[in-house]
């Protein structure tokens, strides 16, 4: 339920604040200065959250901070610059660890995103336990991060890549995945939100059939750490792959949380400082997790400024932060289906704040180029999923993706938007 209410806005202007299930998104819009931003003349509507997210001033005054305050080399330093930090960069994997409910801090690896951090399994994980003639399983849905690293895998070693197939809603048949599985199947990569259809994975059930065979899992929740509560202890995943600017944090700095046993025993997936123990011309010797997979100067600013933006979403709360987008999604899904000409492509039944769509004798390119004249940030093309896009026979598809800080008015501007777009096709 949304509930209205008045407030005078910092911009000084009268603003209709909308509290969804406990959300104040006009509160919420004052965090993020670049909202204010005018663009083409018009007020900003950044509907593009999918591709990267909008920052809070936390997350900025947070980066700002440490080089004011704190900024040195982690790890190495016994100066006191050096000791403020390392303990800046730790305490921001702890921060991560409990936003994710991982069980040790030693579970949290910082890398450049996701895609390094399916890069890393990929290649460590991947490398020492896939062998010829083995198989790696993957889904229709994924984003290209999570297929090229395992192609690459699978034609180093001689393994096959299995796709488990999706029905027209854009759902996985959790069937026919199941089917997939079998004694060579040596790992599952799955996302948990699709970034080109907003599907939301059935990913516990994926891992309990997995889990059954004894396969592990990777997970990739690039579009779902924003969205929704995420629990790995819970899922029980073995590997979890997020990337901070996906989450109101900073470019440059990830996570790849994953079970601790299973990173002990993996080898490095780079080389080079801090990930080693001795080094001698014979032979180097590897630090412990998670600093063995942690190799050269790694992204400080990039960890404090993802712990301001993880401290930020927890004080609005992921439930609300949930349920908001679903009230988007839902007015979004309603308003815009009914467009005539308008199809909506990924209309599963479990789905977070993404709405993909195709117009009838419009190419999605134009479709985006005439809403930004609006002002109106959307994203068009084949969202790196080019073969998902072939799966519903397009080449792509106009993508509008919600965060924190949208209302139901954007959606209006953009409905507005697209009835533009018809009258100059008409
Ligand atoms: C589902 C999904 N996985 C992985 C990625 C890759 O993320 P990054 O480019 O931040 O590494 C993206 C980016 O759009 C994504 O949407």
């Amino acid at each position: 339920m949304t509930k209205v209410l008045r407030m005078p806005s910092s911009q000084g202007r009268a603003a209709v604040g909308e509290i969804a299930s406990g959300l104040d998104v006009e509160q919420v819009r004052r965090d993020f200065p670049i909202l204010y931003r005018k663009v083409h003349d018009r007020d900003l509507v950044y509907l593009d959250n999918a591709a990267t997210s909008q920052k809070p001033g936390a997350v900025m005054e947070a980066i700002t901070r440490y080089y004011e305050q704190d900024n040195s080399n982690i790890h190495r330093g016994v100066h006191y610059l050096a000791e403020r930090a390392t303990a800046e960069f730790e305490a921001a994997r702890q921060t991560v660890q409990s936003f994710l409910n991982a069980r040790r801090p030693e579970e949290i690896i910082f890398v450049r995103g996701a895609t390094e951090a399916i890069n890393l399994v990929a290649q460590s994980y991947g490398r020492s336990h896939v062998s010829a003639g083995d198989e790696v399983v993957i889904t229709a849905l994924e984003h290209h991060s999570n297929i090229v690293p395992w192609q690459i895998l699978c034609e180093q070693k001689g393994a096959k890549l299995w796709v488990a197939p999706i029905n027209d809603d854009g759902e996985l048949i959790l069937e026919e995945f199941d089917r997939l599985l079998g004694p060579r199947t040596k790992i599952v990569a799955v996302s948990h939100v699709s970034n080109a259809l907003g599907t939301l994975n059935p990913v516990a059930a994926v891992i309990r059939m997995a889990h059954a065979r004894n396969i592990p899992v990777l997970v990739d929740g690039a579009q779902a750490v924003p969205r929704l509560p995420v629990d790995v202890a819970k899922l029980d995943c073995d590997f979890y792959a997020f990337s901070g600017h996906k989450t109101y944090g900073p470019t440059g700095i990830g996570v790849l949380y994953g079970k601790s046993n299973l990173l002990e025993a993996m080898p490095p997936y780079q080389g080079g400082g801090d990930m080693i123990s001795s080094v001698t011309f014979e032979k180097t010797t590897y630090n412990k997790i998670p600093h063995k997979f942690e190799a050269g100067t790694p992204d400080m600013s990039g960890a404090v400024g993802l712990k301001a933006a993880l401290e930020y979403l927890n004080r609005l709360g992921m439930n609300n932060i949930a349920a908001h987008e679903s009230e988007l999604l839902d007015h979004a899904t309603a308003v815009i289906s009914t467009i005539p000409g308008i199809r909506v492509v990924g209309t599963a039944k479990e789905k977070a704040g993404v709405l993909s769509f195709v117009m009838e004798g419009v190419h999605p390119h134009d479709i985006g180029t005439i809403l930004d004249q609006e002002g109106i940030a959307i994203r068009t093309g084949h969202h790196c999923a080019q073969p998902l896009m072939e799966r519903f026979g397009v080449d792509a598809t106009a993508r509008a993706s919600f965060g924190v800080y949208n209302t139901k008015r954007e959606i209006d501007a953009l409905v507005r938007g697209i009835e533009k777009v018809k009258e100059v096709f008409s």
